[in-house]
């Protein structure tokens, strides 16, 4: 089993050396590819160093290739990269929307990903936080609108945005002019409610993307979905607030339960303790946790509850990583 990961230098490809580590994925040879910034220097992988090449412009030498370096390196070369039989599992969102590439969550699709033509899509980050939830309960309860609203730390755009957060929040604190050019505007002490561009319905595409794949990743193309995505300053895991409306009765004490053996998920749900999901205590898991579960006050059948993942975990490495393992 030869593994290779396009833009392993980038905040979502050494996530991946990691996951392959401690899942113990069986492999024989894993080869690292950037740009030529990155190119020649080393990463470790198993108490090895192994140089960083040149991201090749043609077939890759891989059964499984992980292609994290960004939608228009996938859109142009995925097709090329898988030329000589390897899978591609791609991370960006260029190849999510088209109907003969499986988009899957492994919790959720695993059979889907046999259906592949070289090309696998990983979802969009926000979109595989909510849907391990929320898939679990849609089964036992029947979810019929999904109202969600978003916190999403600056890794979400990759290492640079950690690295603006960190940055211009000295800069505040120094007194210092704060800057920005990774996102729309200062993020340190702000929220912003605009990741990625506009569509022409006023939703960002970072929203519509969490209605386009829950729907195809659910097999629902009529779930009726409404998103907004907010940037906040944070370091590291995705938060989102959901509301959810059933078509059949539903407790928050029942849903509970379902979520307790649903894969993926771990409940932390005790308010009376300050015990409820952050992104500081969801950083660095493989679950995604699940808490302040409640009857909604506005709605029949209704819940309310919010989740935090590690985005660069299941929202990206680990679920990237979950796919290969049902490949192997
Ligand atoms: N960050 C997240 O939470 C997250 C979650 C899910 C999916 N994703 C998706 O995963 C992809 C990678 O995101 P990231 O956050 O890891 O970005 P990142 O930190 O900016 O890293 C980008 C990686 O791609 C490489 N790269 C850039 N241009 C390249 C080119 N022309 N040819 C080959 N390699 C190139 C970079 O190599 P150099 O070191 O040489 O620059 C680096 O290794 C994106 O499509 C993103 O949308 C990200």
């Amino acid at each position: 089993m030869r593994v290779a990961i396009v833009g392993a230098t980038g905040a979502v490809g050494k996530e991946l050396i990691k996951v392959l580590e401690e899942r113990e994925f069986p492999l024989d040879e894993l080869r690292l590819y950037a740009s030529a910034r990155s190119a020649g220097t080393t990463m470790t992988f198993r108490n090895q160093e192994l140089t960083v090449e040149l991201t090749p412009e043609g077939p890759i030498p891989a059964d499984i290739v992980s292609a994290s370096a960004g939608g228009g390196v996938s859109k142009k070369w995925a097709r090329t990269w898988a030329g000589e039989g390897a899978v591609v599992v791609d991370n960006s969102s260029a190849w999510r929307y088209d109907p003969e590439v499986p988009l899957i969550i492994p919790e959720i699709n695993p059979r889907a990903a046999k259906n592949h033509k070289g090309i696998i899509a990983n979802p969009n980050c926000t979109t595989a936080i909510l849907a391990v939830a929320l898939w679990p309960l849609h089964r036992a309860f029947g979810a019929k609108n999904v109202v969600v609203s978003t916190y999403q730390a600056t890794s979400g755009a990759g290492a640079e945005g950690m690295q603006e957060l960190l940055d211009e929040t000295r800069s505040f604190l120094d007194g210092k002019p704060v800057g920005h050019k990774v996102f729309q505007h200062p993020i340190p002490f702000n929220v912003i409610p605009h990741i990625d561009s506009f569509q022409d319905n006023d939703y960002t595409r970072e929203e519509m993307k969490v209605v386009w794949e829950t729907r195809k990743i659910f097999g629902e193309s009529g779930m009726k979905i409404s998103c907004t995505a907010v940037r906040i300053p944070t370091l590291r895991a995705h938060s989102e607030a959901a509301t959810v409306i059933f078509e059949r009765p539903v407790s928050p004490a029942a849903a509970r339960e379902v979520l307790a053996s649903a894969p993926g998920v771990e409940v932390v749900d005790e308010p009376a303790r300050a015990r409820y999901p952050m992104p500081l205590t969801a950083t660095g898991k493989w679950n995604v946790e699940v808490g302040r579960i409640r009857q909604n006050l506005a709605f029949d059948n209704a819940l309310d509850f919010f989740v935090s993942g590690d985005q660069l975990l299941k929202g990206a490495a680990l679920n990237t990583v979950q796919i290969a393992e049902l490949l192997v």
